[in-house]
């Protein structure tokens, strides 16, 4: 099988999870967090080199109160958890979106964290935590602004690259593959730049049932999607 360099994964579903079993929303993440590590050392296995998942969006401030603080324990949770096991773990870290509206003791864990697995020689892992594509862009854009007042960027020499290399995702390279669970077919935001030219294969299962199994026949879809493409290529 041939397996893409980077796939991006949107989990969506804990909340349904959570409802189908009558347990209150907050076990569903749980229960999609434990799935999230679990995912984590399978795909390091199978030898993917990136994967990048959706956590948190700009949008999920929205969200009731109670349902972001227990979200953003959860995190603290998952950091903690990654502290204690570093030795266990095989992967590295980091994280794309704006950390800046984040507490500071979790921006602190992340900045950690990063740290504490970079010599590591495993898949390379990407959290989005208030991650919104829009506000990426948004927030390259105005750098490049500052970069033209400054006098360092001439405005006609502005290319995709330069846009590109001003993203979170500067030194990763774009995933080839998006996959999203629980039925819904959105972008919800995601990595809009990056995805432009990528495979989309949407999911029924809820994020905490997704198994490796199932980004295997994601996988296997894509593959069959590029022998079209082959074959296409030779007819003509
Ligand atoms: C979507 O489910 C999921 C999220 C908004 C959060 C994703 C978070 C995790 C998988 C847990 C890992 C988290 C951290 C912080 C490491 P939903 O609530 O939209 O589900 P629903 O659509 O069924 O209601």
């Amino acid at each position: 099988m041939n397996l893409p360099e980077h796939i991006a994964i949107i989990m969506d579903g804990n909340g349904r999870w959570a409802k189908k079993r009558l347990l209150p929303r907050m076990m569903g993440h749980r229960k999609g967090s434990e799935n999230l590590k679990k995912l984590i050392n399978d795909c390091d296995a199978l030898g993917l080199k990136h994967i990048t998942f959706y956590a948190f969006s700009t949008e999920n401030w929205k969200r009731p109160q109670e349902e972001v603080s227990n979200l953003m324990d959860l995190l603290r949770e998952y950091l903690n958890d990654h502290i204690k096991n570093e030795k266990e773990n095989n992967f590295k870290i980091d994280f794309i979106g704006d950390m800046s509206r984040l507490a500071p003791d979790i921006q602190e864990k992340m900045k950690y964290v990063r740290e504490l697995y970079s010599a590591h020689k495993g898949i390379f892992v990407h959290i989005a935590m208030n991650y919104g594509s829009r506000d990426e862009i948004t927030r390259a854009v105005k750098r490049i602004a500052e970069e033209v007042k400054a006098g360092d960027i001439e405005p006609d020499r502005i290319t995709e690259e330069t846009i590109a290399k001003r993203l979170d995702t500067k030194d990763i390279p774009d995933p080839e593959l998006l996959i999203r669970t629980s039925g819904e077919q959105r972008l919800s935001n995601f990595l809009m730049w990056q995805l432009a030219y990528s495979e989309f294969y949407f999911s029924d299962k809820l994020w905490p049932d997704f198994k490796v199994e199932d980004l295997l026949e994601a996988v296997e879809s894509f593959n069959n999607r590029e022998r079209r493409f082959g074959g296409r290529n030779e007819v003509k």
